[in-house]
């Protein structure tokens, strides 16, 4: 294939979880202007209509789909939703996903938030992997992407403690590998993007922790949003159809310590 063509996304249909903002919305934007029809979902619906409304007349066609993806119900929904609009689905981008409310040591953190964090990282995922999976068996062919984090490879607390986090995350990269084998013979890639510190609306929250964050990292700087695009077409495209059950890490260098 020409290489000018390997990262064309014509034709093609995705969903992207967390949509409205931040890295999702990147990552939305960057499949539509490569050409994919992309149905965005989010539970805040004022920010994914304003979301939807700035990427129509980007590419083909971009659909808002409000709902949460902690009911399994919803996230089929949205997967019917794209296959009645689009005819198929080609990309599933699992991205939507929340972090430990406080940097509490483990005994003395709220069970709760626990619940809240892995519904959302880990079961949430696992809905669209699983309701994805279905058409993309059909057709013989897709692209999963779970979004984790560095630190689903390595442990956070040398910065913050943030053990619902991690655990959550970590889960995501092996429930990644296992299905990247499950799914091999039959034409589907499942694989994991473990982006380091990315500076979005809600990120870092100050002065101060972005300079946590700069300090931590070996290229000495936070990752603009946008800069996530280049893996997600990677992931998405032709460019990686010999790539499944891996981890692509963004990271400015943090991991390689
Ligand atoms: P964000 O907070 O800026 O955006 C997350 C989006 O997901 C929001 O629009 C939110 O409404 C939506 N969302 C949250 N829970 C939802 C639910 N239950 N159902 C539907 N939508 C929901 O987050 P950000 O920073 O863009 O993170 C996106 C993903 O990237 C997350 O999985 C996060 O863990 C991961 N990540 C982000 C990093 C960063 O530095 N920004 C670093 C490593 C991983």
């Amino acid at each position: 294939m020409n290489a000018a063509a390997i990262f064309d996304l014509t034709g093609k249909a995705a969903l992207v979880t967390g949509a409205a903002a931040g890295l999702g919305r990147e990552m939305a934007t960057a499949l539509v202007e490569n050409g994919a029809d992309v149905l965005c979902l989010d539970r805040d619906a004022d920010a994914l209509k304003a979301t939807c409304t700035a990427l129509s007349g980007v590419g083909p066609r971009v659909i808002a789909f409000a709902g949460d993806v902690t009911d399994p119900a919803v996230v089929q929904s949205a997967v019917d939703r794209a296959l009645a609009e689009f005819g198929r689905l080609d990309i599933a981008v699992a991205n939507a996903g929340i972090s430990d409310r406080t940097a509490k040591l483990f005994h003395e953190a709220d069970e709760a938030d626990w619940t809240r964090v892995i519904d959302v990282n880990l079961s949430g995922l696992a809905a669209l992997n699983r309701a994805a999976l279905r058409p993309m068996m059909a057709q013989g062919s897709g692209k999963i992407i779970n979004v984790a984090s560095m630190w689903g490879i390595a442990g956070p607390a040398g910065l913050f403690a943030r053990p619902a986090y991690a655990a959550s995350k970590g889960a995501v990269v092996n429930l990644t590998r296992e299905l990247g084998l499950e799914y091999a013979p039959h034409g589907i890639q499942v694989n994991a993007l473990c982006p380091g510190f990315f500076r979005t609306e809600t990120r870092p929250r100050d002065a101060a922790h972005a300079k946590i964050m700069e300090d931590y990292t070996p290229m000495g700087r936070i990752a603009d949003a946008s800069e996530i695009k280049g893996s997600v077409l990677y992931l998405a495209s032709s460019a990686s159809d010999f790539v499944t059950g891996t981890t692509l890490v963004i990271d400015g260098g943090v991991l390689a310590r």
